[in-house]
């Protein structure tokens, strides 16, 4: 092992100490790592000061973690790298996305409901709205059977989860596409929502000038063996957020339209998804 001559040499040392690991992915993705961060506090000529004050940050990330809140999945979320590995994995044939972050809400085993039915089951007031789409294939044929598992936050904009006036599971529920790969079911308005700023995050949001808000959406993880599991957003096309969302989840395919009837004064969405074939993996829920 060589010693320290300058400050450029602290890498090689480093690498080569890296050698002998044993799986080659994670091998390649250390080596890779240091080297970045090497190159960053040599191009940045990091002080002492401002390196303690990024290791701060990150114990804190994981000090303000715990059962209802992941501060380092927001972390990562409001520096646009959540989006960035959720993009790159989800390409669609015109290098689009039609996925988007799967955020710190998800929660496993919602209710399965019948067509149409309402999620709304907590009485929160708001607009009345109705969701329809399809679920079809890379080939556009439609996919039978698919479950659509969805879940959006209130009118004020919270989810069942944060807010003790809802029932549990309230504006959560999966449902299963008809022969036509078609689904409906019924619920109210979502509003936009802050992230949570009570942490470091909130800290480094309001340092760099920027809101905390997101734009009205509903959640959808659509699934059904044989296809790679989608996890997606559509978001409210009328919302003032869309270019703004401090975590970076909104594409041009994700905006929905959330149209008022005037006769009845209900919200419609129609909006349609791709499924690609694949092996169906869910993530771990983030909440229990
Ligand atoms: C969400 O869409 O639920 C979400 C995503 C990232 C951070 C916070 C919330
Ligand atoms: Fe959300």
């Amino acid at each position: 092992m060589s010693l320290i001559t300058s400050p450029e040499s602290i890498l090689d040392i480093t690498v080569a100490a890296m050698q002998s690991t044993e799986d080659q992915r994670l091998k390649s993705l250390i080596v890779s790592l240091t080297k970045h961060l090497h190159q960053f506090v040599l191009e940045n000529q990091l002080t002492e000061l401002e390196f303690e004050r990024a290791l701060q940050f990150i114990v804190g990330i994981g000090q303000a973690t715990g059962a209802n809140t992941n501060e380092v999945v927001l972390a990562a979320d409001i520096l646009g790298v959540s989006s960035l590995v959720s993009t790159i994995n989800n390409l669609d044939l015109d290098g689009g996305s039609y996925a988007a972050l799967l955020g710190p809400f998800w929660r496993k085993n919602a209710p399965l409901c019948a067509w149409g039915e309402n999620i709304s089951r907590t009485d929160l007031g708001g607009q009345a709205m109705e969701v329809r789409g399809r679920i079809m294939d890379e080939f556009k044929r439609p996919v039978a059977g698919a479950i659509v598992d969805v879940w959006h936050s209130s009118p004020v904009g919270f989810y069942e989860n944060q807010d003790e006036h809802q029932e549990d599971m309230n504006l959560r529920g999966r449902f299963q596409t008809n022969a036509d790969g078609e689904f409906f079911f019924t619920s109210i308005r979502p509003a936009g929502y802050p992230v949570p700023t009570n942490g470091p995050c909130g800290e480094l949001l309001r340092a760099q000038k920027r809101h905390p808000n997101r734009p009205a959406h509903i959640h959808f993880m659509i699934s059904k063996p044989g296809y790679k599991v989608l996890i997606t957003q559509v978001f409210d096309s009328t919302d003032q957020n869309l270019e703004s969302d401090p975590v970076f989840g909104v594409s041009k395919q994700l905006v929905g339209e959330y149209l008022t009837d005037a006769a009845t004064g209900i919200c419609k969405l129609n909006h349609s998804f791709l499924l690609q074939a694949g092996e169906m993996v869910f993530p771990a829920p983030p909440i229990p």
